[in-house]
């Protein structure tokens, strides 16, 4: 695959860091590990709000051969773009959650503002030739306000999350705005085929659009290129953190905490822990994981006193109130099942909140007998990835996967596949991942490797970036700049 020689400009709201430090969230995981290969610049919101907003002075960081330039929200454009607009209106819907999804045209137009404000303020910054790629659902609009304020080089857009199907989408009163806007990028990206799908039956059932072949879809005037590009982890770089001194020390820790009393070091004396690493989101299906827990231990018995489920589950949007009762119903939830089935040495579900640096959460992996990932929805789920990049080879441990993970469509040859919904299923599926033999841990892991291997966060970069090149002309784009 020929690299790319075009600089690159990436926009998302979240920037940085590059680090190693540790972030919970796919995308800056993802992006940090694609721009730390490919090099460009980065341009999104600082993370702090000040009384000047979008109009403040731009903060640049220069890491490598990445540039990082932020500005600034006011309090309210906080609360009506990031808070209301896209987590309380926009990650609701496209997670098929329209229970929890909100309306209100504030909002409505303080995103669109924010959007055209972002634009202005990448104007300066770009140079003839430059790839431009925004990502996720908080920069619907900014393609289409780069071409209104002349912006006419190439243009391309991720969505990092799930696009749900044409009857959940048309609930949204800008659900047509918001798509016309979508048609000014010249290629736009998914997370899997089915998402690509929806938006593709969206254009055709909702606003007449037509399409040509396999990618082009034509609505009025518009010509653009859809395709699906899963998002991948620098796997090579995670495999290393899983054998660094760091992971080691967690690992470590790990495997005392679940030595049983007095009994001798190695597999016999140990109990087995199953980990879960989820910021803690509603999509994620932490709740009805909690259930499966339970009923594993009704249901096989044998697990009491020798299964230890560890669910790290960072704070996430805690001002949105969807969040804020989840995280009181984990809580209760934990609480119960504690009382329920603890012993004097033995507490069977532990939940903590705290961040880790991913060298250490790679430990926390590869101490695991068995992952439990099982979102209601979610666009990838690089977590499933990260833990199947930390396994050791001679030992690795086994992936339950939600049918809902955009990750299940690359890791289904390897993985137990759940219905996160179904609590008897994912009771079984504990079991089976708890006893499964060693040679056939080892077989399905090896499928999954392969895939986390090939699949990774530069390939996804390289393929669309390669594609976006491509795209412009095709497209019917303006033409270069
Ligand atoms: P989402 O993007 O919805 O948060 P993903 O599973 O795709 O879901 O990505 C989550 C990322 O956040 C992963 O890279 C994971 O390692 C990271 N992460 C989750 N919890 C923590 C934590 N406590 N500390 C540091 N990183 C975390
Ligand atoms: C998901 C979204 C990202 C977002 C991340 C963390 O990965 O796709 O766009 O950055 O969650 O959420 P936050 O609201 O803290 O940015």
């Amino acid at each position: 695959m020929a690299e790319t020689q075009s600089r690159l400009v990436a926009v998302s709201n979240r920037v940085g860091p590059l680090s190693d430090e540790g972030q919970a969230g796919g995308l800056v995981v993802g992006l940090s590990d694609a721009l730390k290969r490919h090099g460009g610049l980065w341009f999104g919101w600082s993370g702090e709000t000040s009384a000047e907003g979008t109009q403040s002075r731009e903060k640049t960081e220069v890491q490598e051969n990445v540039e990082m330039t932020t500005i600034d929200l006011t309090e309210e454009e906080l609360k009506g773009f990031y808070l209301d607009y896209a987590n309380r209106s926009l990650w609701p819907l496209l997670h098929y959650r329209l229970d929890l999804a909100e309306f209100d045209r504030a909002s409505d137009r303080i995103y669109r503002n924010v959007n055209h404000r972002f634009a202005v303020r990448l104007m300066p910054h770009l140079r003839e030739g430059d790839l431009v790629w925004v990502h996720d659902y908080h920069f619907f609009y900014m393609g289409s306000e780069l071409r209104q304020a002349g912006y006419k080089g190439r243009l391309g857009y991720f969505l990092h999350i799930p696009f749900c199907s044409p009857e959940v989408f048309s609930a949204l009163p800008a659900s047509h705005d918001i798509v016309r806007a979508m048609l000014a990028y010249d290629l736009v990206g998914f997370q899997t085929e089915r998402d690509r799908r929806n938006f593709v039956n969206f254009c055709t059932g909702e606003l007449g659009g037509e399409e040509l072949d396999e990618e082009r879809l034509r609505v009025g005037d518009r010509t653009v290129i859809t395709r699906a590009f899963p998002i991948g982890i620098d796997a090579e770089a995670y495999a290393r953190f899983a054998v660094s001194p760091e992971a080691g020390e967690h690992e470590e820790m790990l495997r005392d905490i679940s030595r049983r009393r007095g009994a001798p070091e190695g597999e016999e004396g140990g109990r087995k822990l199953i980990v879960g690493v989820d910021r803690m989101d509603y999509s994620k299906g932490l709740l009805e994981r909690f259930y499966g827990f339970e009923r594993l231990l009704e249901d096989y018995p044998e697990n009491r006193g020798n299964a230890i489920f560890l669910q790290v589950a960072p704070l996430s949007r805690s001002e949105v109130d969807a969040y804020a009762d989840l995280r009181h119903q984990l809580e209760h939830t934990a609480g119960h099942l504690n009382g329920r089935f603890a012993t004097l040495d033995w507490t069977p579900l532990q939940m903590m909140t705290r961040g880790f640096t991913r060298k250490a959460l790679a430990g926390i992996y590869r101490a695991a007998r068995v992952c439990l990932v099982t979102p209601l929805r979610d666009g990838m789920n690089l977590v499933a990835k990260e833990f199947v990049a930390a396994q050791d080879p001679d030992d690795p441990g086994v992936l339950v996967l939600s049918r809902f993970a955009g990750a299940l469509a690359e890791l289904k040859g390897g993985c137990i596949t759940v219905n996160p919904y179904n609590t008897d299923d994912v009771a079984a599926a504990l079991q089976k991942g708890l006893t499964m033999p060693l040679e056939e841990r080892k077989r399905r892991w090896q499928v999954m490797r392969e895939a986390v291997f090939t699949g990774t966060a530069q390939h996804w970069c390289q393929t669309f970036l390669d594609r976006l090149e491509a795209s412009h002309d095709e497209a019917g784009g303006t033409g270069g700049k």
